[in-house]
């Protein structure tokens, strides 16, 4: 939720290192190359009812991100779990959001890696609102960002860095126009997401997502809502999409661990069919179920 006024973090708890540390108390060397450089990778998850949502395949994906830019683990997989599950028991609340961060760690000034020695493991629990209920009920309004994509030749997306300029950039463009959401184009001029979410389209009653080649991120909830379209017998297609194809759509949509899903009422000012489709609504259902499944 947009918001000016600093928040309290009451509820947030924190893990440094695996060791509990007050949130107000909580920092980290201004040495740290993942402030100076941006040097590092995270993960955003949600818990339902303290149970973790897709726990592994967020700890994959983080591993796999930090193999990709050469930053060893500090610690076994094993000890990172038991570390997040701590926190999740730590945290006052049932339902919340988890942001897991590894950073290059302390080094020198001067961006070579080889300057810092340990990477800091850094874990907050809390709760995270992306958007207003009334947003949920009657869909949101998204603008193309001039800012483009970072090329995946450039940076590959499925990379999940510290460093989001480029979405924040395109975040400001929608601040900017007043509208919610912003998202971002290709070099080739294809859709590939909003600067925090992934995207989808339905045009008769098909499901249509751009393919992270394209230059999204390999969203774990987007893989889980293709999943459940497939479930329920809805067709599905991965393949490039132009702005374009949403002019003429009936139905967006937005998903991410934070997001959750998100419907979607106009892009650039030109409305889809409905704001809050029948697909999205069936798909919503479906995810819901998904998340008390794993909530019991
Ligand atoms: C750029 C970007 N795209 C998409 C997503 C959605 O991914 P997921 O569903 O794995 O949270 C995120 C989530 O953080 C993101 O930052």
């Amino acid at each position: 939720m947009s918001s000016a006024t600093e928040p309290d973090h009451q509820t947030a708890r924190c893990l440094i290192n695996g060791e509990f540390i007050a949130a107000q108390d909580a920092s980290i060397s201004i040495f740290d190359h993942g402030l100076l450089y941006g040097d590092g990778v995270f993960e955003g998850l949600r818990f339902y009812n303290k149970n973790i949502f897709k726990l592994d395949e967020h700890i994959t994906r983080l591993c796999r991100s930090a193999d990709a830019i050469s930053l060893p683990m500090p610690v076994d997989k094993n000890q990172f779990t038991q570390w997040i599950h701590n926190l999740v028991e730590l945290s006052p609340l049932k339902d919340g959001y988890l942001r897991l961060i590894l950073t290059r760690g302390v080094g020198a000034l001067g961006i070579d890696p080889r300057n810092c020695q340990t990477g800091n493991i850094i874990m907050i629990a809390d709760t995270l609102s992306l958007m207003e209920p009334t947003k949920l009920s009657e869909g949101i309004q998204l603008i193309t960002a001039t800012t483009r994509r970072i090329s995946i030749e450039a940076l590959d997306p499925r990379i999940k860095s510290l460093n989001y300029l480029n979405n924040i950039l395109a975040k400001l463009e929608a601040n900017q126009a007043q509208a919610d959401e912003a998202i971002l184009l290709n070099s080739q001029g294809h859709v590939c997401e909003a600067s925090a979410e992934n995207i989808f389209l339905v045009k008769d009653k098909t499901l249509y997502t751009p393919p992270c080649s394209d230059g999204a991120l390999e969203g774990i909830t987007r893989s889980v809502v293709l999943e459940l379209a497939s479930a329920l017998g809805i067709p599905t297609t991965v393949h490039s999409l132009k702005p374009e194809s949403f002019y003429h759509a009936d139905e967006c949509f937005l998903t991410g661990s934070g997001a959750e899903l998100i419907p979607v009422r106009s892009l650039d000012g030109i409305a889809f069919q409905t704001s809050v489709g029948p697909i999205y609504s069936r798909l919503l259902l479906a995810f819901k179920k998904e998340i008390s499944l794993n909530s019991d």
